[in-house]
């Protein structure tokens, strides 16, 4: 199937809100790079964009937002974080802030981290769609993994044709460089991403030197902020056939059900899709369930499984 290139005209914005809050996904143009967005609520929607960007990992994604008051829904911002969306929103800066307690943004956007990251796009498109799709949208540039960011309608069929139900066509990106991207969960901010706008600029309004990630290993508070990714106080054991009664299992497929300390299947059906939404949340639970072990079945390495490989392999790995 060939993505269709639509116009961004009202229609087919209308179009691509109703589609997206149908768990489509849909390219669109923002002022730096095409996105490949998502209904940021939707599990399955957002497991169906790291498919599409092929040879998947989970990287947390950015949630783009009309602006302050839908982002404070999602994140907590603090009095710095609200001087920056006041200096540069709308526009290419990405603030990394903590999950709100009750959002209901997929745990699969950030990764299974306990942080999101916000912008709020500065492309009238992007704006149009936000407002017509009625929900925050998780987009990562619209490229293939490993590609250079599209800039151009064109250059999104060629890299990722097929996958978005539609491409919204707005012409070429103005920056043509990603968002700059910050983490703003401390005190003091971090640059996670240099981009679109300059570390000068956003010093001017903290009147201080920016951290620069590389400095800042040390200082931030979760040792899974840089590597991005989240791992269980249980022990995770791979590619469990069987289980001990007081280890917690998480199961993939038609996997009988017998005497464990709590069991969660990620999908029964066998489906990747279903099982990459519900993957994060799962972990939490057998980890908050208390037990000290927790017995991962196999999982295919096709499609998505790679990248739920991938993480059960992160979560495993032994830490110091
Ligand atoms: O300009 C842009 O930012 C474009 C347009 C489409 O908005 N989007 C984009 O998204 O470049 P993506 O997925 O290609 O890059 C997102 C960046 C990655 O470097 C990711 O690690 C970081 O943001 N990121 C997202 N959530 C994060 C989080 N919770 N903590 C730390 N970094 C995060
Ligand atoms: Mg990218």
């Amino acid at each position: 199937m060939q993505s269709r290139i639509v116009p961004a005209n009202s229609e087919w914005i209308a179009e691509a809100g109703q589609m997206l809050r149908g768990g489509a996904l849909v390219a669109f143009p923002t002022e730096t790079v095409y996105g490949l967005g998502a209904d940021a609520t939707n599990g399955e929607a957002v497991a169906r964009i790291f498919e599409a960007k092929g040879r998947p990992v989970f990287n947390p994604l950015i949630v783009h937002v009309l602006g302050l008051e839908q982002a404070l829904i999602i994140g907590s911002l603090s009095a710095l974080a609200r001087r920056l969306t006041e200096a540069f929103w709308p526009g290419p800066l990405t603030l990394v802030a903590s999950r709100t307690a009750n959002t209901d943004i997929s745990p699969l956007v950030s990764a299974g981290l306990p942080t999101v990251a916000l912008r709020a796009p500065d492309h009238p498109v992007a704006r149009e769609l936000l407002a017509a799709a009625h929900r925050p949208l998780a987009a990562p540039s619209a490229n293939r993994s490993g590609h250079v960011s599209a800039t151009r309608a064109e250059h999104v069929a060629a890299d990722i044709g097929g996958k978005a139900a539609l491409i919204l066509d707005g012409g070429s990106t103005m920056h043509g460089l990603e968002s700059t991207v910050l983490s703003v969960i401390d005190d003091a901010p971090v640059l996670l991403r240099p981009g679109a706008i300059t570390a000068e600029a956003i010093e001017d309004v903290i009147g201080g030197r920016l951290a620069r990630r590389e400095e800042a290993v040390g200082h931030l508070t979760s040792p899974g902020q840089l590597a991005s990714h989240y791992a269980p106080n249980a022990r995770l054991r791979l590619n469990a056939y069987d289980w001990q009664p007081d280890e917690a299992v998480l199961a993939f497929g038609p996997v009988a059900e017998k005497r464990a300390h709590a069991f969660i299947n990620l999908s029964e059906s066998g489906d990747l899709i279903e099982a990459a939404a519900n993957l994060f949340a799962a972990l939490r639970a057998l980890d908050a369930s208390g037990a000290a072990s927790i017995a991962a079945t196999p999982v295919p390495p096709t499609g998505l499984g790679e990248a739920i490989n991938d993480r059960l392999r992160r979560a495993a790995a032994p830490r110091g």
